[in-house]
């Protein structure tokens, strides 16, 4: 059953062949393979190794096994073939005698598995472009929907001045737009065709590579056979961009589980993507969110992962590389689901104003309003921020915010200080004295949100 008989006098071991093979992951790869072989076979015909008549038969017999494993994908793990690459072309053989044979003239497995992946993980690429997209235009719906909700902005998890909560959204697209370009930033290596390099110097066939790259939906072909068949920057790449992504959607998640605890209370989590406590009935607990800042670890790990068991790895091809799959199918996957989970959270919250502003009003976050205040009046900075402190202590002192103090207090601690203080530290002025660009004023975040309607086009 495998491909390289020849030179074996004796079967392998079993316990070995099921240790060495890779079917079980990597038949995810047969409509890629059979694509690519379709691709090879009219490359095929272009040097003389196949008649038109006979790449026609095989094209239509990979076009009927391909129908075949779309009805039943598990159809593939019936058997204990090597890998996907000994699954096809065996059944091909099966399916058409002799002239299945022929298929393989001029290309190496180690080609092969490369153009499958490469293939697979542009498919893939564009899926996540649509989710991170979707995402985005959510933030901007939740943005504009809760635009006016002023809450506390934390540094060190302590308030620090206010912001709101369509600035919060906001923040987020700044993120995803990143984990975007990041994306369609691989997507252009992605787009150069390993096919044609053979198992590590090259075809020994005169085929035009970058007419078959073309005809597989590729920019160009490869530059370095020797290169292409060692070459797994892309997965590691793609598994930096899925850990980046995983850790903004870990903050995400962590974001709202602390909003939404009864400490906070600034948001209620959809009862749909909550769960229940069996022994405590008054329980709701963020079970998605907190999933997605778990699903990080692996993905996290998946990078590691495919780091070590590349580095220090000989040109070209080595065994080892077949640990490239697991970690990126997986990592694919979970960064899809999480991107989705996260969309239907985000959907579905609800926001508390009044405990949003209420927290925004404790916690002295108006502080570097005094500070400000007595800069715009002469007081150096250094000297403005000890005064604000002063006062800040004073507050804590008498169990007040800022605004409750009486102006012969402020007064104590600077004469400069006179009545048009009160209407510097409320959160509004706190909030539109920041119009500069990409601060938290009404003002600029509607630009904001205005811009990015734009560019993801909505009405
Ligand atoms: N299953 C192998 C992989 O995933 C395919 C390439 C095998 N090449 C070889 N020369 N054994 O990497």
């Amino acid at each position: 059953m495998s491909l390289w008989g020849g030179r074996f006098l004796n079967e392998s071991n079993k316990i070995f062949k099921k240790f060495n093979s890779s079917l079980t992951f990597d038949y995810l790869l047969a409509e890629e393979d059979i694509f690519a072989s379709i691709s090879w076979s009219h490359a095929l015909v272009e040097v003389g190794v196949l008649t038109l008549e006979e790449q026609k038969k095989i094209e239509s017999a990979l076009i009927f096994l391909k129908k075949e494993i779309f009805n039943n994908p598990k159809k593939i793990l019936e058997s204990n073939y090597e890998d996907i690459h000994s699954w096809i072309e065996s059944n091909l053989i099966k399916k058409i005698g002799e002239l299945g044979k022929k298929l393989h003239t001029g290309r190496s497995r180690n080609d092969q598995i490369t153009t499958d992946l490469k293939l697979w993980c542009k498919r893939k690429v564009n899926f996540l472009l649509e989710s991170i997209i979707l995402l985005q235009k959510t933030f901007v719906f939740v943005a504009e929907e809760n635009y006016d909700i002023i809450m506390p902005g934390y540094t060190h998890l302590q308030r620090a001045q206010p912001i709101t909560f369509a600035y919060w959204c906001m923040a987020y697209i700044e993120m995803l737009k990143r984990d975007e370009s990041r994306l369609k930033d691989i997507l252009v290596r992605l787009n150069i065709s390993p096919l044609g390099s053979g198992a590590l110097s090259g075809t020994a066939w005169n085929i035009d590579r970058t007419k078959l790259a073309i005809s597989m939906g590729f920019d160009s072909a490869t530059n370095n056979a020797l290169d292409s068949v060692s070459d797994r920057d892309y997965v590691i790449e793609l598994l930096s961009a899925s850990s980046i992504s995983m850790t903004h959607l870990s903050r995400f998640s962590e974001d709202l589980i602390f909003f939404n605890s009864s400490e906070a209370n600034f948001i209620e989590l959809s009862d749909s993507i909550t769960s229940g406590s069996s022994l405590m009935p008054q329980k709701k607990n963020p079970d998605a969110l907190e999933i997605i800042r778990s699903k990080c670890g692996r993905v996290h790990g998946a990078l590691m992962s495919i780091l070590v068991v590349l580095k220090s790895l000989p040109l070209s091809y080595n065994k080892d590389m077949q640990e490239d799959k697991e970690g990126l199918f997986d990592s694919l996957k979970t960064w899809h689901d999480s991107l989705s989970i996260a969309n239907l959270v985000l959907k579905n919250v609800k926001l508390n104003p009044v405990s949003c502003r209420k927290a925004a009003e404790q916690g002295y976050a108006n502080a570097t309003e005094i500070a400000d205040y007595l800069v715009k009046k002469g007081v150096t900075f250094r000297e403005a921020h000890h005064i604000s402190g002063q006062l800040v202590l004073r507050a804590i002192n008498e169990k007040k915010s800022l605004n409750d103090l009486d102006l012969s207090t402020f007064k104590m601690y600077s004469d400069l200080i006179e009545n048009d203080i009160y209407k510097e530290i409320t959160l509004e002025a706190c909030l539109e004295k920041r119009g500069s660009q990409g601060g938290v004023s009404f003002q600029e975040v509607r630009k904001q949100i205005n811009k990015e309607k734009e560019r993801l086009n909505i009405l």
